[in-house]
């Protein structure tokens, strides 16, 4: 892994090396084969992106009322819980490429399941049926490649975690980087606070996705094995309980909630497109502390890939890194190119340099050249 540094006009190097060892079977819920995953982005432009003036993107009238584009809505962990309650989860262990770190992940065929299961409407057929469509189903019920990428720098940087007291995972989808951080925290035992903040374009995978790997994680990480089954059987004693299965019983859920009280941790949800309304939900779920010591960190992973989306996403990300008080480093995975599509990490690089932004890119050594941007 190799690391640029960029200070408006200076720039070092500084070289660290890593391997990385992905092979297609790696990812059978994660994102398709190269070729899959760039067709199915592939109905945009390869137009860069242009510069503008910070904010401009956020209150983009056309953005903001094209009624085609899901509109931001904050949900609460209550609300999510509802739609899960008797559900049995099926789940799969998930191990990045460089430190191994191992992470829960509810299984891609389980959602699908559940999906097909409920009323279909339009937009579920697509999440059942596509890979990614634009401004209706942004993939994030997959796990793309360089979420584990962000997971491997959270873990080298793994003693950091214990200062980060916020985590807002911008397009979190599977939210891999984020339950890294929730898993670091059960472990630790420590009760100071954490808030976590899922937002994703679809509400589905929010709820389908990334809370069932948050439950999966708290459940694997701090239920013994007499808890597991006791909380599973409440309701029917018989039922079967399973190494790689998770049945949400109410008394499960009521104890996740409990656990998450008694640890101090918050969880919330925002669904709906980047923008002024997006961002100003999220400022709403997070008080600004004056003089606070406490880090905040601001997560994504492969939402640059879209050119026209470029001015919104990093506006998204520098509002967020602003309005946040204390110490908050935004952490920008990505891909290097994404062919077909047209967005690129240089693109993101030049975005920032036109906004005077200072940031440091990690090069990550491997096949199909990837990159975390720094801010
Ligand atoms: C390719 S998926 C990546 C998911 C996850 N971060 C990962 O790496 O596995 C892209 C994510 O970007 C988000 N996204 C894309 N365009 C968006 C938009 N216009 N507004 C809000 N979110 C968007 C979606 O939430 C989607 O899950």
């Amino acid at each position: 892994m190799s690391s640029r540094v960029h200070s408006n006009d200076k720039s070092t190097e500084t070289a660290m090396s890593f391997s990385f060892g992905f092979s297609s079977n790696d990812f059978s819920d994660d994102e398709l084969a190269e070729s899959t995953s760039v067709a199915a982005l592939g109905d945009a432009s390869a137009n860069g992106a242009a510069n503008g003036q910070l904010g401009s993107a956020l209150d983009d009238v056309q953005l903001v009322d094209d009624i085609s584009i899901v509109q931001p809505a904050q949900h609460s962990l209550e609300s999510l819980l509802r739609g899960l309650q008797g559900v049995r989860l099926s789940f799969e262990t998930v191990a990045s490429p460089e430190t191994g770190t191992v992470l829960y992940r509810r299984e891609l065929f389980d959602i699908k399941h559940q999906l097909m299961s409920s009323e279909g409407d339009k937009e579920l057929d697509i999440i059942v049926n596509e890979d990614l469509k634009r401004n209706v189903y942004e993939g994030g019920l997959k796990s793309w490649e360089c979420s584990l990428d962000l997971v491997d720098l959270l873990s080298a940087r793994r003693t950091d975690l214990a200062a980060v007291s916020k985590v807002i995972e911008i397009g979190c989808g599977t939210a891999l980087p984020t339950e890294y951080v929730f898993r670091e925290y059960l472990l630790s035992n420590r009760k100071n606070g954490l808030t976590l903040v899922l937002t994703d374009y679809n509400f589905t995978v929010l709820q389908l996705a990334s809370l069932p790997n948050m439950i999966l994680t708290w459940a694997k990480e701090t239920l013994d094995r007499d808890q597991w089954a006791m909380l599973q059987r409440s309701e029917d004693p018989t039922v079967p309980v399973m190494d790689n299965e998770l049945l949400l019983t109410a008394d499960l859920l009521q104890r996740f909630r409990e656990s998450l009280a008694e640890r101090h941790v918050t969880l919330d949800f925002v669904s709906g497109s980047w923008g002024r309304k997006f961002t100003d939900i999220v400022h709403s779920l997070l008080p600004q502390c004056e003089g606070t010591t406490a880090a905040s960190l601001v997560l994504t992973s492969e939402t640059i890939y879209q050119p026209e989306n470029l001015p919104l996403i990093t506006e998204t990300l520098l509002d967020l890194k602003g309005y946040i008080g204390g110490p908050t480093t935004v952490l920008v995975a990505a891909k290097d190119i994404y062919f077909g599509v047209g967005g690129s990490v240089l693109d993101f690089e030049k975005r920032l340099d036109g906004l005077n932004v200072q940031y440091n890119t990690t090069k990550i050594q491997s096949g199909l050249k990837r990159s975390i941007v720094t801010i």
